[in-house]
């Protein structure tokens, strides 16, 4: 439509004027704002922008790789970093939900400094900073948990060293979310990451309750990919506004077979709302809520009990960590 691209047209050219021959450095988190900005950044000065996406092995099934399909063909230069060793080096052990957020914020910044330092030097830092993000920080009450692209919200932590100062280019201060999404359509960004619901910085690290191991995240992953895929394919998706799967430290017994198990519980949750201040507990139909369980329990074979969170925000928050 008429309107977006003439915004993109706009951008584009106050990007250039601001950018000049400088070179942009941009952390991609996977969600809308950082890979629209991805996409408008490498429209307005082509291979002058490095797009980092660090994989701190606490993603979704296949995230990293729908992310490179999504920018790489469009022209976004982007250098994914296999940092999972890393973080879940530094997560053993952790089961406190605000020292694992501490934790990954910090290693997100080293490791985001390092390639700085690798693909550097840089004179910009790009953000998808939002109006609502700019009015939100104006009035004092930032919050750490905004599902903004922003790195100080989105990953909890306060900031670069000052070797690493750069001046910020922020296009999108003034613009609201679905006004993104609209750009995001005309430049090409896929449904599927353009429509997506928000996904916390630490990722699927607060979605673990209790200490981190490959082996939980690998399960946690399975579940949280057939209750998102299922979504998807009942049209239930774009209903909600966000949705997602808890790994609970609770076993239980169970029966498959002849045998008895003990295994795992996993909590589905999925929320509609406006603001994330508040939500209420999505009303998913019992017969999705039926196919989920079985497919859950059939496929993951370390699960033997499938619950859904049917309390509202307040009093419970929409993550359990
Ligand atoms: P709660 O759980 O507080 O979540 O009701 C509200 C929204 O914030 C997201 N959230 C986070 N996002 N870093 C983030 O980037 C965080 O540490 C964090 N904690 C919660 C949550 O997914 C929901 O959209």
């Amino acid at each position: 439509d008429w309107t977006a691209e003439h915004i993109v047209d706009e951008l584009v050219e106050d990007v250039r004027k601001q950018v000049g021959e400088g070179r942009v450095l941009l952390a991609i988190s996977g969600g809308v704002d950082s890979s629209t900005l991805g996409l408008l950044l490498a429209r307005a000065i082509g291979d002058r922008l490095t797009a980092v996406f660090i994989d701190h092995g606490l993603l979704r099934l296949g995230e990293r790789e729908q992310v490179e399909a999504a920018l790489k063909p469009l022209g976004v230069h982007l250098v994914t970093v296999d940092a999972r060793e890393e973080f879940l080096g530094a997560l053993a052990g952790v089961s406190d939900p605000e020292q694992k957020r501490k934790i990954i914020g910090r290693e997100f910044i080293r490791a985001f400094e390092r390639e700085a330092r690798t693909y550097g030097p840089f004179d910009f830092l790009a953000q998808g900073t939002l109006y609502p993000d700019v009015i939100e920080s104006a009035g004092g009450l930032a919050s750490d948990k905004s599902g903004a692209a922003n790195i100080k919200s989105h990953h909890n932590v306060g900031g670069l060293p000052d070797d690493l100062a750069f001046k910020l280019v922020e296009p999108f201060r003034t613009l609201f979310k679905d006004e993104v999404r609209q750009i995001a359509r005309l430049l090409g960004l896929p449904d599927h990451i353009r429509m997506r619901h928000p996904f916390p910085g630490p990722g699927l690290a607060i979605r673990i309750l209790g200490d981190i191991t490959p082996e939980k995240l690998d399960i946690l992953q399975r579940v949280d990919d057939i209750f998102i895929s299922g979504l998807r394919e009942f049209g239930l998706y774009d209903g909600c506004s966000q949705a997602l799967a808890v790994l609970t430290p609770i076993r239980s017994v169970g029966v498959m077979g002849d045998e008895r198990t003990y295994s795992y519980t996993t909590a589905l949750r999925a929320v509609a709302t406006d603001d994330f201040m508040t939500a209420e507990w999505a009303r998913l139909p019992y017969d999705f809520l039926a196919t989920m369980s079985n497919r859950i329990v059939n496929q993951v074979h370390e699960i033997n009990r499938v619950v859904y969170d049917i309390t509202g925000k307040p009093p419970a928050t929409i993550e359990w960590e």
